[in-house]
């Protein structure tokens, strides 16, 4: 008998890429569910269900093992640091995370650092042997050195665009970003064949190489 796989898909940028892929990989996503309300979308003939969740939220799903596996952005995966395995670098959804100011920044003693990511950025400035005041923002982040809240900012660049739109300019790249297929611990035991039928499934249709 097959193992029916849980599968959390994120909702909003990364699912048209993620859905794309699966479909290649033949299994039947559509490619319209992050538009509807929907949240849980059965595939019986993939032996799938398709758990429509916040993309933060991946981590947490398959951590607690209400999802076998998940599709999730390394960003979220490195901040969230839950329990998972991460099985396969899916090559999708290429950005990467920066430390941004405005062109004009001067080195500061203790830097306020703006961000989506504040475990994230904390270890990275720990690492560096820096000291810096970390503020959590849930969004529009490139507004904090704009008005003043913040002398850098930690957040993800894609196309730039954000970025030259709002004058600022990137300090360093701390590290690339692409999507991740992850696992439960105990489902990655006990459906290890639907797993690993998944995974043979996805990887030939993998691009590794940066998109155009
Ligand atoms: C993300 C990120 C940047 C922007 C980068 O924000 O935080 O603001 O996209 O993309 P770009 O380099 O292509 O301009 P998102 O759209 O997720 O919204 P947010 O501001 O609510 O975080």
């Amino acid at each position: 008998m097959t193992q029916m796989l849980k599968v959390a898909m994120p909702k909003g940028r990364i699912y048209r890429q993620a859905s794309r892929l699966f479909r290649d990989a033949g299994l039947p996503v559509p490619d319209d569910a992050d538009d509807s309300r929907k949240l849980i979308i059965e595939v019986p003939e993939a032996g799938m269900q398709f758990i429509m969740a916040k993309p933060v939220d991946v981590p947490t799903y398959v951590e607690y093992g209400v999802a076998d596996v998940g599709v999730v952005g390394k960003d979220v995966l490195m901040e969230e640091n839950r329990d998972v395995y991460e099985l396969l670098d899916l090559g999708i959804a290429r950005c990467r995370m920066s430390v941004i100011a405005l062109p004009d920044w001067k080195p500061v003693l203790y830097p306020r650092v703006a961000t989506k990511y504040p475990s994230l950025a904390s270890r990275y400035f720990r690492a560096k042997g820096q000291q810096v005041e970390v503020i959590r923002l849930n969004g529009s982040i490139e507004l904090a050195p704009l008005i003043g809240l913040a002398d850098r900012i930690v957040d993800m660049v894609e196309t730039g665009q954000t970025l030259r739109e709002n004058g600022l300019v990137e300090l360093e790249t701390m590290f690339s970003i692409t999507s991740r297929l992850i696992a439960n611990r105990v489902s990655y035991r006990m459906k290890n064949e639907a797993i690993q039928a998944l995974c043979d499934r996805l990887q030939p249709h993998i691009r590794t190489e940066e998109r155009e």
